[in-house]
Parts: C-alpha cells; structure tokens; sequence
C-alpha cells in the first residue's frame, strides 16, 4: 500500500532538502535553549550526554521517520495507518500533535521575545551600561502583563500566514537565504567571543566534562535536548520526509541535518560561555541566559545595534522555520484525519497555539505563582517544555524506532536506505542495531531513572 499520493509535493533540489531539514530543526532550541540546558546541567557533562543522545538515538530515528514518510508519502497518522496492521500506532500521532501544539504554544512566547529585542535593537532600547540593567531589563519585560503577550500573537500570525500559503514554496525559498546567513553571523559572533578575557573560562565549562555530574536529571535533559533540537518524535520530519524524492539519500540527508543542528548548538556554546565568564553571569540562570547575556555582547562591538537588529531578525526566522513545521503535525492530523479544509485547519492550528501561547507568556507576570489548583508545582510555561521535550518526544522516538526496528519489513527498510540497491549504505546494520535495541532500551533506561519511576 506503500507510496499512494504520488502526486504529493517534493522538495525541489538537494539543498531544498537539507535547508528545508534544517531550518526545522535549527531554530531556538539551538540557540536559547541548549545554553540555557547546558549552563544549568553541568556545561561539559551536559555536551557529552547531548553527543551521545544525537549519534546513538538522534541520527537512526530521524532516519526512521525519513524512511517511513518518503515511503508512505503521507503524515503522522496516515503513515502508521498504511504500514501498521492495528489501529493502536495511531497513537504515535496523537502523542505528536499533543507535543507539537504544546512547543508551539511556549516556543511562540520564546519567539515573541526575539520580536521583542528586535524591536529594542531597533529603536536603541537595548543600550545598557552594566550586566545588572540587562537583567532588570529583562525581568521586567517577561513579567510586563501585556508585551509578552501582545509579541506572542504576532509571532503567531506571521506563523499563520505563511503556513496558510501552502507547504513547498515559501518555506523552500526563505530557508535557502536565511539559514546561511544565521550561520554566518552566528560564526562571526564565535570569533568576538573566543577573545573575551572569560573565554578560557567559557570553553572549559562547555569542553571539560566532569563525569560525576553525569545525573538522572542530566540524561533527561540532554535526551530531551536531542529530541526537541531535531524536531522528532512528533511527526515533523517524517511529513518533511514524505516530500523527499526517490533519489534523496536518506541517511546522508540525516547525518547532515543532524551534523548541522548539532553545530550550530555548539557555536551558541562558543558565544554565550565565554561571555557568562566574562560579564559575572551565572550559567545556571535558566531560561533568560540568553536574552541577558546577548545583548551585553552586542553592546561590546562597533555598530552593536546593526548586529543586534540583525542577529534577532535571524533568530526570528529561524524560529519560523521551525514552527511552520510543526504547524504541519496538526494541520496534517485535521485535514487529513478529520477532513477540514486547509485553511480551516491552519486557523484552529493557530487558534490553540493563542490561547495557550498566551496563558505560557502570562505564565511570568499575571499567572507567575499559580499552580493550577496545585496539579503543577511549576509555572505552565515550564510544564509545557519539560512535559512535551522531555517526555513526549523522546517517548514519540521510542515507538517510532520499535515500529521501524522490530515491525517495519527490512526489505522495505533497507530499500528506502539504499534507494532501491543504487547506493552503498555502510551504516545500514548499525541503524537497525539502533533503532532495535539501543533507542528503545536507553530511551526506556533514561525515562525510568531520569523521571523517578522507580
Ligand atoms: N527543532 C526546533 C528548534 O530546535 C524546534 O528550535
């Protein structure tokens, strides 16, 4: 029943592809949180529970759902709906969309307070003298009743408009721009931060794991990192996979995705360490680590805020890119599953993304303290990025990686890796070794001690 919807969209071309690929999965994961993750996870122990996490469960399950969505040409539900004989995979796709509109709904308050810095670069607002004023700065703006609100819905309607025009061309065209250019400048700022006088410092805290600090909590995290940084679990690499043509190598087209990601994660690293040495900040400072600390680096170079416009214009649209992909998960599910029509579909995508974007931006100021009659002891906000990256995803990858490595037929498995026999494929068994037994067992072993099951 394999490749029904023939005349299914395909990327255009081989850089199509990986910018499309990549510009799902670099976005704010990148660059706001795996510093965040890293500075309060023990910097170097952290990098090196995240490295494994990417070559030992990342790369295979992305290759799993690449081969499941170019093999089905089909989303989340339908996919499982051709390839699976009972009906119960299906729920792989609800754990997706659940997960998918939860990201969506924090990652677009995280998206609307790079609107924000774009509009202070802009308007010379984020000309501070010391460390301290940033950090008010910031303060005051997260916990403000209505700005994060109002940058939310925004970020949510640019959201709108471009997922309303349609899957290939517009997000196609805008990553083959955008995401060289973020790249660039993400190489320059590496460059200013290698030669702070807290660079030494920096590089250490990020480079030199101490394994002791190896925790239950730090394999959670950097699981969840992993996940959340490459858009799996949820089902939005395996609809990007649905649009690849028969000649795109499959496993090529992952380990660059990933090598990519990867990369670029490492470079917020470069940037942000050095300069939490540099200025006094603490690493650990969770969420905000970036906006506080930023800013303060812009101020430091000639023509800060040309750089400071620029470098929030870019993270901006790398949150776009990643958002529209996950808009597809529910907007798939609804279409397809329920049969509205598309721009029906993107409109109730959008309508919950408000609603509960808005209760995760009010989540520090209006909302900051309430526990929802004590059923979380955290603020929305968090529960939503800890519940849905840390939980959901990796537990998404799981059952996709059971179903690839025990249920899916090897031929068809060994068929989309090699395209048909036409190309040598040399990790092919270490893929199925790990889509078999190291993700399901490690992703089992993680969730077990990492969230106090026994
Ligand atoms: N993969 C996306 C990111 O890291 C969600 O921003």
């Amino acid at each position: 029943m394999a490749n029904e919807n023939h005349n299914r969209a395909q990327f255009a071309t081989r850089l199509g592809v990986i910018a499309t690929t990549v510009g799902s999965a670099v976005g704010l994961g990148n660059i706001w949180r795996f510093p965040y993750e890293a500075g309060t996870h023990g910097g170097g122990a952290f990098l090196i529970c995240y490295l494994g996490c990417i070559l030992a469960l990342g790369i295979p399950v992305l290759c799993a759902e690449f081969v499941i969505g170019r093999n089905t040409r089909s989303n989340i539900f339908g996919a499982f709906k051709q390839l699976a004989s009972s009906g119960k995979w299906q729920w792989v796709g609800y754990i997706g969309i659940t997960a998918s509109l939860m990201i969506l709904s924090f990652y677009s308050v995280v998206a609307g307070w790079t609107l924000e810095y774009f509009f202070q670069s802009v308007t010379g607002g984020l000309d501070y003298d010391s460390q301290d004023e940033f950090h008010r700065q910031f303060n005051s703006f997260s916990t403000s009743n209505w700005r994060p609100i109002m940058w939310t819905l925004v970020f949510l309607v640019f959201n709108f408009i471009i997922v309303n025009r349609g899957v290939k061309k517009g997000i196609e065209r805008m990553s083959n721009i955008m995401m060289p250019a973020l790249f660039l400048i993400l190489l320059i700022f590496c460059v200013n931060s290698l030669i702070m006088p807290g660079a030494k410092e920096g590089l250490a805290f990020l480079f030199t794991p101490d394994f002791s600090k190896i925790t239950p909590d730090v394999l959670i995290g950097a699981l969840g990192q992993a996940f959340f940084s490459l858009s799996l679990g949820l089902g939005t690499m395996m609809t990007y996979g649905s649009y690849f043509s028969k000649d795109t190598h499959i496993v090529r087209s992952a380990s660059v995705t990933a090598g990519l990601d990867t990369l670029v994660a490492i470079l917020s690293g470069i940037i942000i360490f050095p300069a939490v040495f540099t200025f006094g900040v603490s690493p650990a400072q969770g969420p905000a680590l970036v906006f506080e600390v930023l800013p303060s680096i812009f101020r430091q170079l000639p023509w800060g805020e040309v750089w400071s416009t620029l470098f929030f214009f870019l993270l901006f649209l790398a949150s776009l890119t990643s958002t529209i992909s996950m808009s597809e998960v529910s907007i798939a599910f609804f279409t397809e599953e329920k049969k509205m029509d598309r721009k029906k579909a993107t409109r109730l995508n959008t309508a919950i993304a408000m609603i509960f974007g808005t209760l995760c931006a009010m989540s520090f100021g209006w909302l900051d303290g309430i526990t929802f009659f004590g059923l979380f002891d955290i603020d929305l906000f968090t529960f939503f990025d800890f519940t849905s990256s840390n939980i959901l995803l990796p537990l998404g990858g799981m059952l996709i990686s059971i179903f690839a490595g025990w249920l899916l037929d090897k031929k068809l498995l060994r068929n989309e890796l090699t395209n048909d026999g036409t190309i040598k494929v040399l990790s092919f068994r270490a893929i199925v070794f790990c889509l078999k037994i190291i993700a399901p067992v490690c992703i089992g072993l993680i969730f077990i001690f990492g969230l106090g099951i026994f």
